[in-house]
């Protein structure tokens, strides 16, 4: 099926989503915080600080751009993905690469873990601010390029907190889906 067939751009909480995964948008620590971080561990309870402590315990924190998967604890899914948002800093210290990188990890884990749909918050667009047109065009990109290639994953939804944050990845959404 045709990548962008397979994606949907919609105005939620992603911890009211029902997904096989929903991705968070962590820190390096793995240890919560505030926006939708705070939002997916008050919502998914304990178990989800717990399994991201034994993941710190082995292998140190989550770098920037890379992704880890724990249980989803009391969320309508079966696993959160964790992945680091770059912060934005002008744009001249690889922020678009590693913001791409947190899509493509996310997907392969969703794929490893044989997760049909997964959601994404806007990665970085929050307390990171990453400029969020061009956030969402990376994040559009990155995703349709991945569904090309993998056929595993047949819902990726992007869900927006914020009025303004949906039109402006809805209009990213229609300017690369256009023939
Ligand atoms: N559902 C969906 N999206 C949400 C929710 C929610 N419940 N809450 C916030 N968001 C949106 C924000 O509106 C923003 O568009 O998630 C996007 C990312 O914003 P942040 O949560 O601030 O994440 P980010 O910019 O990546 O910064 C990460 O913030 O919370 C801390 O621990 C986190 O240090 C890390 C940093």
């Amino acid at each position: 099926m045709q990548p962008f067939s397979r994606i949907e751009v919609i105005l939620d909480n992603i911890t009211r989503i029902t997904a096989d995964a929903i991705v968070n948008a962590a820190n390096s620590s793995l240890l919560g915080g505030g926006g939708v971080d705070g939002a997916i561990h008050r919502a998914g309870g304990p178990a989800i600080l717990e399994e991201c402590r034994r993941i710190v315990a082995r292998q140190g924190g989550c770098e920037t751009g890379t992704a880890v998967i724990t249980t989803a604890g009391k969320l309508k899914a079966k696993y959160v993905i964790h992945t680091v948002g770059p912060v934005w800093n002008g744009g001249t210290h690889n922020e678009r690469k590693l913001l791409a990188d947190c899509y493509t990890n996310s997907l392969l884990l969703a794929s490893e873990f044989k997760c049909k749909s997964i959601a994404f918050p806007n990665i970085s667009t929050g307390v990171y601010r990453f400029p969020k047109p061009e956030a969402a065009a990376i994040a559009i990109t990155t995703i349709s390029n991945y569904l090309q290639h993998h056929d595993d994953i047949s819902r990726v939804i992007l869900v927006c907190f914020a009025e303004e944050d949906f039109n402006i990845v809805n209009k990213a959404f229609a300017d690369a889906a256009r023939p």
